[in-house]
Order: C-alpha cells, then structure tokens, then sequence
C-alpha cells in the first residue's frame, strides 16, 4: 500500500525526524511505499482556504503537490511531537488544508517528546482534529518518550519495546487500510 508519513515539526535541531526516518524505514521494510509530507520541503501557506475552495488547479502549487500525495495514499502515519500539550501549528496547518482527500482512509498515530510523558497528551488532540477530516485512527499507537535517547541522529534504535509498539501500529494500519480499500471499491 502507499503510505503518507505526515510530520509538522519546522524546529532548528528538531528531534522528531528521528522517529520519522525510523518509520519510514519500517514501513519500507514491510513492502509498502512511502512519502513523507515534511513542511520543511513541502512549504504550505497558513491556511486561508483549504484546496476544496479553490478552482480546480489554482491552489498555490505546494497545496496541490501534497493534495495529489494524499489522494494516492491508502493510509497515513501522522508523527507529532507535543507542543504546549498541544498539536505542533505546522501539523494542524497541514491537516486543515484538505479534507477530500482522508475521506474513508486510516490514519495511525506515533507522539514524542524531549521529556517522560511521550507527547500523548498531543496525541489524543490529534485523533479528535483527524476524526474531524474523515479519518478513523488505529486502536493502538506509539508513544516515544525521550526521543533523543531512544533514537540516534540517523533514526537507529536498539529497544525492542519500540521495534515491537510499532508493529503493531503498522499491522492495524495494514488492516484497516485493507478493509476500508476493499469498502471503498465496492463504492460504499
Ligand atoms: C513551543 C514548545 C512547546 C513545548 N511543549 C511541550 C509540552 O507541552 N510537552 C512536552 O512533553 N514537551 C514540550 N516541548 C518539548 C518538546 O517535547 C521537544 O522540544 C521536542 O524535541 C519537540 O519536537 P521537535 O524537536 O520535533 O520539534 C515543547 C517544545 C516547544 C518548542
């Protein structure tokens, strides 16, 4: 399946690449294809209209290169780090620009953070915001404390623990993907 990796930190030194990189790895590894939605590459506007409102092929070109990577996906992976026990705004200003497009697909949820508490409290924000695009959210999801000791620069870690939550994030991910593809192409 192809799988949108999401990201929204834009942070000098930002850690969470880390995860991302180590994600995209994984899902690699599992056969599937992946792309990363990083803001640092993918310079989307704050958002003023979100793509639906604009005429067809007048969205400012970077809305329409990410708009066209998620209508292809079949599942997303969101990463977010917790800022102010909250959603980072570079994630939330993604998100807010689409809609069509995460129509009847999943989502699965991987948090961070520099300290003990993972980002969850952010996590839990994020499932409310993607329900309120049409996403439905895997049941299990990976909180990653400490991220700068659980992951080296290159994304590399030695803990089973996290090799283990995050396998299965992706087989729900694979499952979901699976029956919601199937649902779609049935026209339901
Ligand atoms: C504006 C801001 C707010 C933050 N708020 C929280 C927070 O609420 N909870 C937390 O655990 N860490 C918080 N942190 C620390 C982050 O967990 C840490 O900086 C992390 O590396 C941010 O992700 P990034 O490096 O990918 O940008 C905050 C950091 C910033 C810059």
């Amino acid at each position: 399946m192809t799988v949108a990796l999401v990201y929204g930190s834009v942070r000098d030194g930002r850690l969470g690449i880390r995860l991302v990189r180590y994600l995209e790895r994984k899902l690699a590894a599992r056969g599937h294809e992946v792309f990363t939605v990083d803001p640092n590459i993918f310079q989307l506007p704050l958002i003023e209209r979100r793509m639906m409102d604009y005429e067809v092929g007048t969205a400012p070109s970077a809305v329409e290169q990410v708009g066209d990577l998620f209508a292809s996906a079949d599942a997303f992976l969101f990463v977010t780090g917790e800022y102010n026990y909250s959603v980072p705004p570079a994630l939330s200003n993604i998100v807010a620009h689409y809609i069509e497009q995460f129509h009847h697909k999943v989502a699965g949820l991987a948090s961070y953070s520099y300290g003990p508490f993972a980002g969850v409290r952010a996590m839990e924000q994020l499932r409310s915001l993607l329900a309120g695009v049409g996403l439905v959210t895997t049941p299990r999801s990976l909180p990653v404390p400490a991220v700068h000791e659980v992951f080296d620069e290159n994304g590399d870690t030695t803990r089973e623990d996290v090799d283990s939550w995050t396998n299965d994030v992706l087989s729900d991910l694979e499952w979901y993907a699976g029956a919601l593809t199937n649902a779609r192409g049935n026209g339901q």
